[in-house]
């Protein structure tokens, strides 16, 4: 590449004074260019592999400006769209901060990249973002068995049948927010509420801590993380990047001193398993691999803060587009109401929402859904490519990164009709084509998390619609999509308390 740049600027010169230059530049291009073949060769098996079409843009950036100012722009979609018409309705070919990369699009192109785990591809995050998330020295070994244990022991743990002791946890945690966040106020802003919600809920159920002055030192280094995500990687002080390395870093090492003490308390004689459930961390704590060793501990801080950004963001996103699209369509936030005051009614005075509640509650799940499919918090994920594919006719080499993007989908009017309206009844019945809906991903490895987030929304939703109306402060707020889903200004409300 910079051999390439060299030739280029080199011919730049050449043409603006040829003959003076000429005898001092032809040779070390020529040199360069040979350099380059020679090197090109030895590199590239000349093979006949068909690679998929498409460009790959600026060198280094390639187009992940143009990536980024889709979502920014509040079409997200456009980017895949524009060049699945293009290039191929079934994988085409850009560079994403400087690596060749294949996009996989629609139905065909997720369900082979979702049951490739492990065969063809294999979890991937760029570095910058692996270097905030791990421990120092682990960024350097693969990825591929810094946790193999942990993630196949994740789903076991997030599995519904685990998850059921946390909904009435879920539920008094809502009504204290509400009563303490919202309800003194005439006017509120969602985005931070939900967040300042969802964070003190996962401290709470993955780590039980319950100290608010501790929830808060915690939430605002997390913030410095989920800032420094999205920044420019340059790890210099006083850079975004740098407070989410050192951020990344306090909490782990905050989450390694949790668990030793927490393995001082299972230790003593008068542990006792809380009536809740225990929390994630101790049960990692207490699990072990399939040699009856313990799982190893960095790898578990690791996991819990790649949990608390895959989990926090996302699902706060999640639940202000809901509050977002309810404040739109006062018609479904009306359906909604009376499914969750039917719930309410059925319940003693005091008495917690339980998991036989929340199955009850499938209008406000097609709402969330439907939700999801319009302005999906997380756009898709990264692989990479580990064993040469071919697919749809073409060659996708190994080594390259492979992406696949929920709006190959879920804005197509090929699986969703008239795909800009609003319809939560697309989700009842059969619902959508499999592999056409994908918010959580799909496959062996879907998004762990899927069950978590789909509780904290309904609990969640069930509290807040049983005490509230709201009306947007801005009317037609709108919505950037950078690293989450979000309205710009926050999604300021205004609330009218409902008499019960
Ligand atoms: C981050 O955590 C440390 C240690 O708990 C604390 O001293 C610091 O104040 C926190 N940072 C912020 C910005 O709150
Ligand atoms: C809600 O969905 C469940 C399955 O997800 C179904 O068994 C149940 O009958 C549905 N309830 C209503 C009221 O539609």
């Amino acid at each position: 590449m910079v051999l390439l740049i060299l030739v280029v600027v080199a011919a730049k010169y050449m043409d603006m004074d040829l003959r003076l230059l000429l005898p001092y530049l032809l040779p070390p291009a020529v040199l360069f260019i040979s350099l380059y073949l020679v090197f090109s060769a030895y590199r590239r098996k000349p093979s006949t592999a068909k690679l998929p079409p498409g460009k790959t843009g600026w060198p280094v950036i390639g187009e992940t400006w143009d990536f980024v100012r889709a979502g920014r722009s509040g079409t997200p979609e456009k980017f895949v769209n524009d060049r699945m018409s293009k290039y191929s309705t079934d994988v085409f070919r850009t560079s994403l901060l400087g690596d060749n990369l294949a996009m996989f699009c629609g139905a065909t192109g997720n369900k082979f990249l979702f049951s490739s785990e492990n065969k063809y591809v294999i979890t991937w995050w760029p570095r910058p973002i692996q270097r905030i998330l791990s421990f120092p020295e682990e960024i350097v070994s693969s990825s591929k068995d810094d946790s193999t244990i942990l993630r196949r022991f994740l789903p076991e743990i997030l599995r519904p049948e685990a998850l059921k002791h946390y909904i009435p946890v879920m539920d008094s945690m809502a009504k204290d927010h509400l009563e303490a966040d919202w309800s003194q106020n005439k006017q509120v802003r969602v985005l931070p509420l939900s967040k300042k919600y969802t964070f003190a809920l996962a401290c709470r159920l993955f780590m039980n801590i319950k100290d608010h002055a501790h929830v808060r030192r915690l939430e605002n280094n997390f913030t410095l993380v989920s800032d420094g995500l999205v920044s420019v990687p340059v790890n210099f002080p006083g850079t975004t990047y740098h407070r989410a390395v050192k951020g990344g870093r306090i909490i782990r090492e905050e989450l390694l001193a949790i668990m030793m003490q927490r393995k001082t308390e299972l230790a003593s004689e008068n542990y006792e398993e809380g009536a809740e459930g225990t929390d994630l961390l101790t049960r990692m704590l207490l699990a072990s691999d399939e040699n009856g060793r313990p799982l190893n501990e960095r790898d578990i801080a690791y996991k819990v803060l790649g949990l608390l950004v895959a989990g926090h963001d996302t699902t706060s996103s999640a639940i202000t587009m809901v509050i977002y699209y309810l404040a739109e369509y006062p018609h479904i936030y009306q359906k909604v109401l009376q499914e969750q005051k039917e719930i309410a009614m059925s319940k003693a005075p005091g008495e917690l929402l339980n998991w036989e509640d929340v199955q009850k509650m499938n209008y406000s799940w097609s709402v969330a859904c439907e939700v999801l499919r319009v302005s999906p918090p997380v756009s898709g994920t990264f692989r990479e490519v580990i064993a040469d594919i071919s697919f749809a006719g073409f060659t996708i080499p190994k080594g390259w990164k492979a992406y696949w993007s929920v709006y190959s989908t879920h804005k197509n009017p090929k699986y969703f009709p008239d795909p800009e309206r609003f319809d939560p009844s697309r989700f009842e019945g059969k619902g959508p084509a499999p592999y056409t809906f994908v918010p959580f991903g799909g496959g062996p490895f879907m998004c762990a998390g899927k069950e978590y987030a789909r509780l904290e929304i309904l609990v969640f939703l069930h509290n807040l619609v049983n005490r509230f109306k709201w009306e947007k402060v801005i009317p037609n707020e709108k919505i950037m999509y950078t690293s989450f889903a979000m309205p710009v200004k926050g999604l300021p409300v205004l609330l009218q308390p409902l008499q019960n």
